[in-house]
């Protein structure tokens, strides 16, 4: 394995070659994007694929992002483009927003695991744009992460899932976002959410209107044999720590009372708790005892969403048992409580 040190804000293209040449051998690399690390290959290849599906021990019919590094090349990716893939892309690409639509058969069955459709993005990390052309290849980048986990916000998480099988790393510092990109299914009728992520779902619908946003996308555990269908993704667990974690949902004020007992209950069973939550939520719990992470203010919620896979990660390594709250489900808010409810062993209402 190959660790590349790259500086994202002006990328050495040297370097850069030495990643765009492992995946025009079919080989793979890992890159940081705007939203999270993503593990790549040429999204034409079949065996370069099936490698990712391998080493993140994905299931083979969830499907994987392609990423291209121009408006241009949606064409060669996709067919049958609607109008308002035009007004969205035109609008938001560059960044952290993926479009599904019917796929090109340039593109390997197997990067769409087996599906006619494909989810493409246009990222606007520097690094991730000159790797793609460099390659001259459309790349095909789940996040960076085994199948389950939480997703790479730096190098060094991706250091903590992988070795061997990946060939080249790119080091390109912390990324932007912290959380993946908007998935947006545009071969039904109406748009529909996939999956919330960094760009928020009210800022997309004051383009092209509303946009249906099934349970599944809230986070929400449901009845798989019904939507599997479309986005395979959903029946998995997601974004999860080692340890378990107990998501609290509810007002403010019901959030802090539960979340005291919880760490009482807990405690008295001899487990060392920890707690990932805003500053406002922390402030009114001060137990000795408990490690406490602090995501950010309710206030901000995009911190919230920036710091929430790092920080999971780090209370992972440092408590029995995880506690987290609840948010608003408005904006960035709705994509931070997919994650955690996604994350969470156990969901409470207080
Ligand atoms: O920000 C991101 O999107 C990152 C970076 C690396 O670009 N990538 C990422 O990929 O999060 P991944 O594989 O971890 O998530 C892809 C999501 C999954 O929920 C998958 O089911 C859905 O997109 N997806 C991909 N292709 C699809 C398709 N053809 N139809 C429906 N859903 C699709
Ligand atoms: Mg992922």
């Amino acid at each position: 394995m190959i660790l590349l040190k790259i500086n994202p804000l002006n990328p050495n293209k040297e370097k850069i070659r030495i990643a765009a040449e492992a995946i025009n051998k079919g080989n793979l690399v890992a890159f940081p994007t705007e939203t999270v690390y993503g593990l790549g290959a040429d999204a034409t290849n079949s065996d370069a694929v099936l490698k990712i599906f391998k080493a993140k021990n994905r299931p083979l019919d969830n499907p994987i992002i392609v990423h291209i590094s121009s408006i241009d090349q949606l064409e060669y990716v996709a067919r049958d483009i609607p109008e308002v893939a035009y007004i969205l892309t035109k609008k938001f690409w560059p960044g952290p927003l993926s479009i599904v639509l019917k796929r090109n058969e340039k593109i390997a069955k197997e990067t769409s695991a087996g599906l006619d459709t494909v989810s493409v993005r246009l990222p606007m990390h520097p690094i991730a744009l000159e790797l793609i052309n460099q390659s001259f290849k459309p790349i095909a980048a789940p996040s960076a992460n085994k199948s389950g986990r939480p997703s790479p916000t730096t190098a060094k998480h991706v250091l903590e899932d992988f070795s061997e099988e990946i060939d080249v790393i790119i080091d390109g510092g912390r990324t932007i976002f912290g959380v993946e990109s908007t998935v947006i299914d545009l071969t039904k009728e109406n748009p529909v959410l996939l999956r919330p992520g960094a760009l928020p779902i009210n800022v997309i619908e004051k383009e092209i209107g509303k946009i249906t946003i099934p349970d599944f996308a809230k986070g929400f555990k449901v009845d798989v044999e019904n939507i599997a269908v479309t986005s395979p993704g959903i029946k998995y667990r997601h974004y999860a720590p080692q340890k378990p974690l107990i998501l609290i949902e509810g007002d403010e004020e019901k959030i802090v009372s539960m979340m005291k007992k919880i760490i009482d209950e807990k405690s008295a069973q001899g487990k060392k708790v920890g707690i990932i939550g805003s500053e406002e939520t922390i402030n009114k719990i001060k137990i000795d005892n408990v490690i406490a992470e602090i995501l950010g203010s309710r206030k901000n919620l995009f911190t919230i969403a920036y710091n929430l896979f790092s920080k999971l990660r780090k209370i992972d390594h440092e408590v029995d048992v995880i506690i987290a709250e609840g948010y608003p489900e408005y904006g960035i808010g709705l994509t931070v409580m997919n994650r955690l409810r996604k994350a969470a062993s156990e969901i409470i209402l207080a």
